[in-house]
């Protein structure tokens, strides 16, 4: 019997309990299922591949068909080289669509082989997003509900260190210590826009 093997692409920065629903969906129906992290060396992410891999590796310890890796250059290319099947992909609301039929009419030109699969996650998940994730934390608003509880305990433990960093950074070289590391308070860092809140 043919065996259906997917790779579940992103950036995950960080995990949040919408990609937990969706990989929860992806693994019952692809016999195994990757959950990929992409490494971007020209994005400025919050967590290193590493910490979101070990935190993907937690989330996601109970599915015996999933694991987890990560990848740079063409997310048709490692899927190839998994000799995956199929891309799995979330659309949370129509705003997600036009970004994720490009990037899937893309997919299939450079891989007609490859197919993308879009899921739903729970209506509950629909407005939530890594990037407002991150946005509530950094402001120090409450992300329980938002994300599993490991990843909002390394959250929090981001924030402290990014508040500490400010508060000494501050006391060392005066008010403009902050505009110094590169305009951006720990408490404050901007994200950068993107096409998909993801
Ligand atoms: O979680 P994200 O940031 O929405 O994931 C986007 C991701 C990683 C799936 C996309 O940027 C991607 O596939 N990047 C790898 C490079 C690539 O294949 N680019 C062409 C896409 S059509």
């Amino acid at each position: 019997m043919k065996r259906i093997k997917a790779i579940y692409p992103g950036s995950f920065d960080p995990p949040t309990n919408g990609h937990l629903d969706l990989i929860e969906r992806g693994s019952k129906i692809f016999d195994e299922l990757i959950v990929a992290i992409l490494r971007n060396p020209e994005k400025d992410p919050l967590f290193s591949v590493n910490e979101r891999r070990q935190m993907l590796e937690s989330m996601t310890a109970g599915f015996d068909n999933v694991s987890i890796d990560t990848f740079n250059g063409l997310t048709v290319d490692y899927a190839l080289r998994m000799e995956a099947q199929a891309i799995l992909r979330g659309i949370r609301a129509i705003s997600d669509y036009e970004y994720e039929l490009q990037m899937a009419l893309m997919n299939r030109k450079l891989q007609p082989g490859l197919e993308t699969v879009f899921m739903m996650p729970a209506e509950k998940y629909s407005y939530l997003s890594s990037r407002l994730v991150r946005e509530v934390a950094q402001l120090g608003g409450s992300i329980d509900c938002l994300v599993p509880d490991l990843v909002a305990q390394k959250l929090r433990e981001k924030m402290d260190v990014a508040n500490k960093f400010d508060d000494g950074a501050a006391r060392e070289v005066g008010p403009q210590a902050t505009g110094q590391l590169g305009g951006q308070r720990g408490s404050e860092r901007k994200t950068k826009s993107r096409k998909k809140k993801s």
